[in-house]
């Protein structure tokens, strides 16, 4: 199913990112992943690896975030993308990237830099304060150079990235006043239609370090241990007690991934009315789950033994994809009157 028919033009360009910090979760997968797979062969797509963003908050790790690239690369596969028809790119092999990015900091101020709602809050959860590097108060800009290099229109994301999309539009808006023209396309946002996932502990954002995750790499014994844990109702203590389904985690990962819609309805009701047990719920949670992520986590853990097929896959998309953004780095660089190359 096409969440986006409605919405999706025949000339969009879809561009999308992710950070190589580690393996991709249920999060990933229901956040965007699975309307990445869907968009596939209906428009031209790329999905780019970034990570020189990745490092703008990891240089004390480069080794994890080079490793994490192919952890990633794997990710893609496993759920479906198919790199004949999707552009699988790696963010350091573009050096046109680097160089949009420079001239796009003329025409960002640093106070909209320190406005931008979710670098304020990363580098607070990361406890950056004083110590918040440069690159990672301009990540935005450089993740701008990232979707307007590809002429990106359709950018499918978690809501968290609302606020970098706005950013990359003003950038767009500012070259294109610069140039008198329309040189650069502003770019839409495609969220999913399901809720933001939270951690298995309920708390709002699932990350590694809380150890509040699922991976896509998950196995059955890790799929029932995360589901066990789940944070549901903490008043509905026997199975008569009504019980909320809102804030409850099980209930959040039924409503993204049951397939059987009507099935869900009908227990979510019983569950709020009184008479189903978290046990059941559970369950219903596991099987669901044990179907998802079984075919992903075998095709994985085939193909995350060849690394260097992995790292190939990456940097044959990155070949391919060069033609299209240094056409417009040329753009732009004509735009601030240098010379074209
Ligand atoms: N900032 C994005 C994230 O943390 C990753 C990203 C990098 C991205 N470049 C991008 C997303 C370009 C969309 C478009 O998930």
């Amino acid at each position: 199913m096409l969440p986006s028919s409605k919405s999706l033009r025949p000339d969009d360009v879809v561009l999308t990112g992710d950070r190589p910090t580690g393996p991709l979760h249920v999060g990933h997968l229901a956040g965007s992943l699975q309307n990445r797979v869907a968009l596939q062969g209906e428009v031209t797509q790329y999905l780019l690896i970034a990570d020189l963003q990745a490092l703008t908050d990891h240089a004390r790790d480069p080794e994890r975030v080079a490793a994490a690239v192919t952890e990633v690369v794997a990710d893609y596969l496993a759920v479906g993308i198919d790199p004949d028809r999707t552009t699988i790119v790696l963010q350091s092999e573009l050096p046109e990237l680097a160089e949009l990015t420079m001239l796009y900091l003329d025409l960002v101020s640093v106070s909209r830099l320190e406005r931008n709602p979710t670098v304020r809050a990363e580098a607070k959860a990361r406890g950056l304060a004083r110590g918040i590097p440069a690159g990672f108060m301009t990540y935005p800009v450089s993740q701008a150079a990232d979707i307007t290099a590809f002429r990106g229109t359709l950018v499918p994301v978690g809501a968290d990235q609302l606020p970098m999309i706005e950013q990359s539009n003003e950038i767009v808006r500012a070259v294109n006043r610069l140039a008198g023209r329309v040189v650069l396309p502003e770019s839409r946002a495609l969220l999913s239609s399901t809720a933001k996932l939270p951690g298995i502990d309920g708390s709002a954002k699932m990350s590694k370090s809380a150890g509040n995750t699922l991976l896509l790499s998950a196995t059955p014994d890790e799929i029932r241990a995360a589901v066990r844990a789940m944070f549901t109702d903490p008043r509905h203590l026997r199975p008569e007690d009504p019980g909320r389904t809102e804030g409850n985690v099980v209930f959040a990962y039924l409503h993204a991934f049951d397939p059987d819609r009507a099935g869900l309805e009908e227990l979510a009701e019983r569950y709020r009315r009184g008479g189903v047990g978290d046990a059941e719920t559970k369950r219903r949670l596991e099987t669901v789950l044990t179907g998802l992520l079984e075919p992903i986590a075998q095709r994985r853990a085939e193909i995350i033994t060849d690394r260097q097929r992995l790292f190939d896959v990456a940097l044959e998309g990155s070949r391919r994809a060069r033609p299209r953004v240094a056409q417009t780095l040329q753009d732009v660089r004509e735009v601030f009157g240098l010379r074209r190359r």
